[in-house]
């Protein structure tokens, strides 16, 4: 093939996305804005591949009965929120062994002090004191493996993993650089991709407008879980915390959860900003939260009946999970292959 014919295909070779969220816990409508809501809007443009990252969930306490049930519960999730696994290879990181074998790999040429400066490890190693593990010093390398391995052009994820994608790029040039020096460079670096600040990029708890929604913040009425009842969500709502200027408005310095549950009403009708403003502007929080706990409430629910039937159809979500990792499997092995010939491993002719 001629430079310029190979140059069309590149051209036309559709993108691809991937990304992934930890089965610890259920999902949140910050994982639900931040990503996934983005990996469906984008599903028909692109290659997708989403995956379950349970290999990360393992880096801080966690219990091995839940893991499963989370692990299935949290691929349901992503079909529920509109994947479909015909356009979009859904599986289980842990179904992929390349996935670990390739990190270790990186591990082996990504610098301590590259991950020493990495934000969520010193948050993270600060709570978790004594029982911080290798693991979750090494889970940015474990990202980046994940991304690596199917030549990802484009990682919808939230804010907060920002500096993991400028990592992954900083490993994929070092590998590239000294693996590759006269050869073409088997990793391409890729770009996050993330919404913007009032679409859902930072979701923030409902108790305190300037820390992230996680699922692993203890107080419950922090959240608002992708499955909890529309009950729980009007309560957890009424019970959020507010301040007591009068009238609603956005980005004022002093008001972080009204900007927080403005951005989340944006987000959840689809309407522009100058729109909410219009309409909620002179409103009070007593009648806000109601009409904030309606949308949410309104665009959760065709998601949790989704939800409950793919959960009650586990021979079916098997299927799914066993057809994604088939085909991510395929790709992976290729890469891994490379990379070792790259580093000098000797290949076996013959598999043991
Ligand atoms: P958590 O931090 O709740 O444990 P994960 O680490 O599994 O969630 O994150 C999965 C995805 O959800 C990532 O893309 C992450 O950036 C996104 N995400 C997590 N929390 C939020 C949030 N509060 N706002 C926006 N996106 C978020
Ligand atoms: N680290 C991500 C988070 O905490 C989850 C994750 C693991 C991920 N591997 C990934 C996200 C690969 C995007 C791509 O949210």
């Amino acid at each position: 093939m001629n430079k310029e014919s190979e140059k069309a295909k590149q051209d036309i070779r559709k993108k691809c996305v991937l990304s992934g969220v930890q089965p610890t816990g259920a999902l949140h409508i910050g994982n639900y804005l931040g990503a996934i809501k983005q990996w469906v809007a984008h599903q028909d443009l692109h290659d997708n591949y989403f995956c379950v990252v349970d290999l990360h969930a393992i880096t801080a306490t966690y219990d091995p009965k839940r893991l499963r049930r989370d692990s299935l519960s949290a691929a349901a999730m992503y079909l529920a929120a509109g994947i479909d696994p015909a356009k979009s290879k859904v599986f289980i990181q842990s179904h992929i062994r390349a996935h670990s074998e390739l990190a270790w790999l990186l591990k082996c040429m990504t610098p301590m002090g590259w991950l020493e400066r990495m934000i969520q490890y010193k948050e993270k190693a600060i709570k978790h004191g004594e029982s911080t593990c290798m693991g979750l010093f090494g889970y940015p390398v474990l990202m980046a493996a994940d991304i690596l391995l199917y030549q990802a052009d484009l990682v919808p994820v939230g804010e907060d993993q920002r500096q993991h994608l400028e990592l992954t790029r900083d490993i994929a040039r070092r590998f590239n650089d000294q693996y590759c020096k006269k050869k073409r460079p088997i990793f391409k670096e890729p770009a996050a991709l993330i919404v913007q600040e009032n679409a859902g990029a930072r979701v923030m708890s409902l108790l305190d407008g300037q820390s992230k929604m996680s699922k692993s913040a203890e107080n419950d009425y922090s959240r608002i879980n992708l499955i909890d009842s529309p009950d729980v969500i009007v309560s957890k709502i009424k019970r959020c915390k507010t301040d007591s200027h009068v009238g609603l408005e956005f980005d004022h310095p002093e008001r972080p959860e009204c900007t927080n549950l403005l951005n989340m009403y944006v987000s959840v009708t689809g309407r522009t900003k100058a729109q909410v403003l219009d309409e909620t502007a002179h409103m009070t929080w007593g009648a806000f939260k109601p009409l904030l706990a309606d949308a949410v409430v309104a665009h959760l629910q065709p998601i949790q009946r989704t939800y409950a039937q793919l959960m009650a159809n586990e021979d079916y979500l098997e299927d799914v999970l066993y057809n994604g990792a088939r085909g991510a499997n395929v790709i992976a092995e290729e890469t891994l292959r490379r990379v070792k010939d790259a580093m000098g491993f000797h290949i076996a002719k013959k598999q043991a």
